[in-house]
């Protein structure tokens, strides 16, 4: 055990990323049913400190992380959250036992924002933590660098997974892909030879509604385990999974949009058919996807439209067709921008390393 570092800090920053193919179901300990291809965010951010040192001799307590603060205030439910990660961990890695863990959580976007953090926070502290149960990492991290260039991306990935599935994606930069064939889905990688004109991808975030959802991901998850339309679920998102990879290779923009609706819509409509069944979508979000399909259909404009688990509409578009879609947004919905209920998102890099400090 003489490889344990004796105290110090790590900070991570680690984007959100918004899925084109959805990850939705899973077994095990959050394997997924099926393949997911998704975009990594600019803005949308996690910055998670940890300050660590190992416990005491005489310390008795099992527990890992000692205080959790999100943006300077505790946050006890979610303090819950993250102890029981670490206790998940620990049965690969006891040695984890031996320390005692500071988190300290803030994110760029307003937290009010409805914007899904869960991965772009546990691609964080996966990233911090990364460095004490994956010996020899340290010395080859600098500051900005990114993890997806480290030999053990896929350990960090799957640390990642087993918080929240999606953070496995969070680690590259410009597109993840989680495979079911990447030894069953444990952890993700990254996207390589994109279409430049997918490299510089815009997405613009309308918050439709910035309340907590009435049914959790989680929850969303485990009702899918006997839904009428699994197996074709399953199917269809292994298909699209496919093909959205070569969409984002070739840059096939006619192909992309209608396939990006469908998997944003397919989502839904399993929720909504799920038994009870329940609906995240609310009247603007509809009326915001029908207008950005118009949009396309009948003035040719290069744009659409995807969803995550909630009513906030992703609009998706080329660098190119930047000014069309602002005045579209600020003609039809002007007080999105008036009212900040608007992040003008692009596509980026992974999470970095922010700073280290390691005493042995
Ligand atoms: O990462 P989780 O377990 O919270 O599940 C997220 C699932 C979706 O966001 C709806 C889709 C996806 O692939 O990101």
């Amino acid at each position: 055990m003489d490889f344990l570092c004796k105290e110090g800090n790590i900070e991570v920053s680690s984007p959100s990323n918004i899925a084109f193919v959805k990850y939705w179901g899973k077994r095990n300990f959050q394997l997924p049913l099926n393949s997911s291809v998704s975009m990594t965010l600019e803005k949308s951010r996690s910055n998670v400190k940890i300050d660590f040192s190992l416990k005491k001799q005489a310390s008795s307590t099992n527990r890992v992380l000692r205080n959790f603060l999100f943006e300077g205030k505790e946050n006890e439910k979610f303090a819950l959250r993250i102890e029981s990660y670490f206790q998940h961990l620990k049965k690969d890695y006891p040695f984890l036992e031996r320390y005692e863990i500071n988190v300290f959580s803030s994110n760029t976007f307003p937290h009010s924002s409805g914007i899904a953090s869960s991965a772009s926070f546990f691609s964080a502290l996966a990233g911090c933590i990364s460095f004490l149960l994956i010996e020899g990492l340290h010395e080859h991290m600098k500051t900005e660098d990114t993890f997806e260039k480290q030999d053990s991306i896929s350990t960090i990935s799957s640390l990642a997974r087993q918080g929240s599935g999606s953070a496995s994606r969070s680690f590259f930069s410009h597109y993840g892909q989680w495979s079911t064939s990447f030894d069953e889905g444990n952890y993700a990688e990254g996207l390589s030879n994109i279409h430049p004109d997918f490299l510089s991808m815009k997405n613009s975030i309308a918050i439709v509604s910035s309340r907590e959802k009435r049914v959790s991901s989680k929850a969303g998850h485990h009702l899918f385990e006997n839904h009428l339309f699994r197996e074709q679920r399953i199917g269809q998102g292994e298909k699209n999974f496919e093909m959205m990879k070569t969409i984002l290779q070739t840059g096939d923009f006619k192909s992309f949009f209608p396939l990006l609706e469908e998997e944003a819509l397919t989502l839904h409509a399993l929720m909504m058919t799920s038994r009870p069944g329940y609906m995240l979508m609310l009247p603007e979000s509809l009326q915001l996807m029908n207008d950005v399909r118009s949009l396309r259909e009948e003035e040719g404009l290069e744009v659409g439209f995807t969803l995550d688990a909630g009513p906030n509409v992703h609009i998706l578009y080329p660098e190119r067709e930047e000014t069309r879609v602002m005045s579209f947004l600020n003609d039809k919905y002007p007080h999105l921008n008036q009212e900040k209920l608007v992040i003008h998102d692009s596509c980026a890099k992974g999470a970095i390393l922010v700073n280290k400090e390691l005493r042995y």
